[in-house]
């Protein structure tokens, strides 16, 4: 489906990846559902955003704790897109991450690890997920889709 054909999106970008990036997407995640009449999915949507831009952030971080600027001192970048067509919403992360610095795998970590859960969590909560390089672009996109339908069926559902 071509960007143009869902009736509703909303982007933010580019950002430079820091730290403070999940706070802000989180952010513009509420104000745009708050707009689309989609509050209830708000904090689905937000945590699903947050562990995605989180990912970004920590691929472009160094593991002493560095930001990964390139050559000319510039930071990688990342976007959030959302699209809706009442039915589904899409969540999408694009960042300008070479492919050297990974790909998201769920790790399925044990019960005592404190981290890798994130796609775990973003494989149970969404419709379905996935990712893909952009041909003739360094970078990756990340999308969760989430249904709306029963949400819209039934208006009424505290959120
Ligand atoms: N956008 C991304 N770019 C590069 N690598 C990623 C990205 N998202 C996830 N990964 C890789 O997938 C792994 C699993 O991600 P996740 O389940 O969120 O666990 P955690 O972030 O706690 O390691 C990460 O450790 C990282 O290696
Ligand atoms: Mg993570």
């Amino acid at each position: 489906m071509a960007d143009s054909d869902w009736p509703l999106t909303s982007d933010l970008g580019p950002l430079g990846a820091l730290p403070t990036v999940p706070r802000l997407a989180r952010g513009f995640v509420s104000v745009t559902l708050s707009g689309w009449g989609l509050d209830a999915l708000s904090d689905v949507t937000e945590l699903l955003v947050s562990e995605l831009s989180t990912n970004v952030v920590r691929a472009s971080t160094e593991p002493d704790g560095q930001l990964r600027y390139d050559d000319e001192g510039r930071l990688p970048l990342l976007w959030i897109r959302l699209l809706c067509d009442r039915e589904r919403l899409l969540i999408e992360v694009w960042d300008t991450l070479p492919a050297a610095f990974g790909a998201p795998v769920a790790r399925h970590p044990g019960p005592e690890e404190e981290s890798g859960r994130g796609l775990e969590i973003i494989e149970t909560l969404a419709e379905d997920w996935g990712w893909e390089t952009v041909a003739g672009w360094s970078g990756k996109k990340v999308w969760a889709m989430l249904k709306v339908i029963l949400l819209s069926l039934y208006p009424g559902v505290p959120g």
